[in-house]
């Protein structure tokens, strides 16, 4: 039967702390899946909601750590499971402009956005089966040029591991996908500058900024017999932001 239901399934959530991450073990917990959501702190973090008695599991993991995604993954072949979906949301972002960023500022967000979700899959990937997925979180800035330099080539960088990782684990049957949010209200969110909310919105043809539930859908429908045959895709959860390339300022000008 397809559905959206993933019971019998289990799934990692990185960076599940709060926001998205955490929207997302809710959703994929309610949907029935045995959620183990992961960030950095020790005890299970307030956003993570236990909506069924056993998920979602907690275990700490800081995703640039491979002796802690080995440690995970020994975990869950000690307790006999398999892993069904993996979901790299853990990510930080850094503001720093083009002529002022430094290549530490490159370093630390790559060790995140990029390399935390490279582990991930090279440690979760043997324990995979067919029919196994992995969605990667990018952003609407893996999709344009968004000004902060750093941020926005490792989530380009995040787009080509992608691609690679869809076409090694292809013949396994395992698809590999990428979400792209555009402006989500959560607490990576939550210290912009106005203008800056202003801007998108105006370039946001939905006209309104969006919830970690709503990427938390599409990240479900990307975990499901649902999406089946969808596998290398780039996923935009933006509100229409990187659709239009520019032209709806073009188009708000000539009304
Ligand atoms: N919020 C947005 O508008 C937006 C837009 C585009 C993309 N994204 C991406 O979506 C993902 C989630 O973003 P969010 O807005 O929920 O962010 P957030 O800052 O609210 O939450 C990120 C979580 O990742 C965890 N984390 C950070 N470094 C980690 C590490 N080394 N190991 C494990 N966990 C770590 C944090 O503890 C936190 O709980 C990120 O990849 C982000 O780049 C967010």
């Amino acid at each position: 039967m397809i559905s959206l239901q993933l019971e019998g399934r289990t799934v990692v959530v990185t960076g599940a702390g709060q926001g998205q991450g955490a929207a997302e073990a809710r959703l994929l917990a309610a949907a029935g899946a045995r959620v183990i959501a992961t960030d950095l702190s020790e005890d299970m973090p307030d956003g993570v909601v236990a909506s069924a008695a056993d998920s979602p599991l907690y275990r700490r993991l800081d995703v640039t750590d491979a002796s802690g995604w080995k440690d995970l993954a020994g975990w869950i072949g000690s307790q006999g499971w398999t892993v069904d979906g993996l979901v790299n949301n853990a990510g930080i972002t850094q503001r720093s402009r083009l002529l002022d960023a430094s290549v530490a500022d490159l370093q630390k967000v790559y060790e995140v956005n990029v390399a935390g979700s490279l582990l991930g899959i090279q440690a979760l990937a043997p324990l995979m089966g067919e029919g196994s997925s992995i969605v990667n979180v990018g952003s609407v800035a893996a999709l344009t040029a968004h000004y902060p330099v750093a941020y926005t080539t490792s989530k380009w960088a995040l787009r080509g591991l992608s691609q690679v990782a869809a076409m090694e684990l292809g013949p396994r049957g395992i698809r590999v996908n990428t979400v792209h949010p555009g402006f989500i209200e959560t607490p990576m969110t939550a210290t912009v500058k106005p203008e800056f909310r202003q801007a998108t919105l105006a370039e946001t043809p939905l006209g309104r900024t969006g919830t970690a539930e709503e990427v938390a859908g599409v990240v479900l429908f990307l975990l499901s017999p649902l999406s089946s045959f969808v596998t290398g895709a780039d996923i935009p959860v933006d509100g229409g932001q990187s659709g239009h390339g520019g032209a709806k300022a073009v188009s708000d000008a000539l009304r």
